[in-house]
């Protein structure tokens, strides 16, 4: 079964069916749209039809190609259907080629109870590909910003783990989104290494695992709110931002060090604030998204919701509120307890009003 994202069939999918075809396999193709709002349980259902109408059995093959979203999906049916049948990952996006498509973590949005705010990833399985296919000529045919969204996770992986790496994505950021191929082979090869090490020390994130969710509580809050048109990566780069934001708080971060990850986001056409000028919201060479102002304001991006729809990350435990937080730059642990005047300061530094305040 090879499950394609609308997007990529035009320029990839036929390339991937005819392959496998030559090859002597027989192929079912099936697509879905790359959309947030559509990684629900309802789109794995269509694949389970899909597959029983195929007859496929216990040793078919599920490939999943195009980005995160048709991976985290087709892994979940993969994962599921006759208790797991094995999967192929072929990543189509930056984002799907350095993180997730490595590590085995498959699964779909759900709704928040008393609220349409779509929990993130809420509903999944840790599935392991038998087989990931990374080939960065596909990269070729992706949008600009989805390109950057790609940069957001790598970024993440360099503050966990990789000073170094920081600095050249700073360095080289513009030849990468001007599609320089040597420079991304480069980035996927340094950024799969510390993926593959955590996940390989972890597999089941009982511990350092944990630390590849670095800015994604607050990214997934972000996302709950689903009116908002953003993209993952976008939500990961704020959400980084805001982590850092409270890491400075807490003097686990210098300033000149903030100021690389704030530095580096920017030259990557990343956004690092939700809104373009909210009240209370620090204006230092920002790039805010395209956001509808007043609406977003008025409505929407409070620090209260946003501290409601945190509640649901799954790094809660027995109640407690806990963060990945950077340590410098190159290491960051998990953090109980923290404060809340500094989660919502956070919140209150990337742009979300506060109606305590
Ligand atoms: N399982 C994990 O460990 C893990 C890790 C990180 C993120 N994720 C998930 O991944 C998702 C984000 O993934 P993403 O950034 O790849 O987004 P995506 O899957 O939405 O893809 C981004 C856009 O690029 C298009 N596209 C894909 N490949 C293309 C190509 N080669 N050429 C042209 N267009 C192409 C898609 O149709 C889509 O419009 C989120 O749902 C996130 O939760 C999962």
């Amino acid at each position: 079964m090879l499950v394609m994202d609308a997007n990529v069939v035009e320029p990839h999918g036929a390339v991937a069916s005819q392959s496998l075809r030559d090859s002597g396999y027989d192929v079912v193709a099936s697509t879905l749209t790359a959309d947030e709002k559509k990684k629900t349980l309802a789109s794995v259902e269509s694949l389970y039809r899909a597959m029983l109408a195929a007859k496929l059995e216990r040793r078919s093959p599920v490939i999943a190609l195009g980005g995160g979203i048709i991976g985290d999906i087709a892994g979940f049916a993969a994962a599921t259907y006759l208790r797991g049948v094995p999967l192929i990952n072929v990543p189509t996006t930056l984002l799907a080629m350095i993180d997730a498509s490595i590590g085995g973590k498959t699964g779909v949005n759900f709704p928040l109870p008393e609220s349409n705010d779509l929990g993130k990833n809420l509903i999944g399985a840790f599935w392991q590909p038998r087989v990931v296919l990374a080939d960065p000529a596909v990269l070729l045919t992706l949008q600009r910003r989805d390109l950057a969204c790609g940069l957001a996770e790598c970024i993440k992986h360099a503050i966990i783990a990789d000073a170094a790496l920081l600095q050249w994505i700073h360095d080289y950021a513009g030849e990468i989104l001007t599609l320089v191929v040597a420079r991304w082979e480069e980035l996927i090869v340094r950024s799969v290494a510390i993926k593959a090490a955590i996940v390989a020390q972890d597999e089941r994130e009982s511990g350092r695992r944990a630390l590849l969710n670095l800015g994604h509580t607050f990214a997934h809050a972000i996302e709950s709110i689903s009116d908002l048109d953003i993209r993952h990566g976008e939500a990961v780069a704020i959400g980084l931002i805001a982590a850092c934001e409270v890491a400075r708080s807490l003097k686990r971060m210098a300033p000149d060090e903030f100021t690389l990850i704030h530095q580096t986001i920017t030259r990557c056409d990343l956004p690092s604030l939700l809104v373009k000028d909210c009240a209370g919201a620090p204006m230092r060479e920002p790039r805010a998204l395209d956001l509808d102002l007043e609406r977003a304001c008025a409505d929407q991006l409070t620090v209260d919701r946003l501290m409601q729809a945190m509640a649901f990350d799954k790094k809660v435990l027995d109640g407690q509120r806990r963060l990945v937080l950077p340590r410098g730059l190159g290491a960051a642990e998990v953090v109980d307890d923290v404060p809340e005047q500094f989660v919502r300061a956070a919140w209150r530094d990337i742009g979300a009003r506060d109606d305590r305040s």
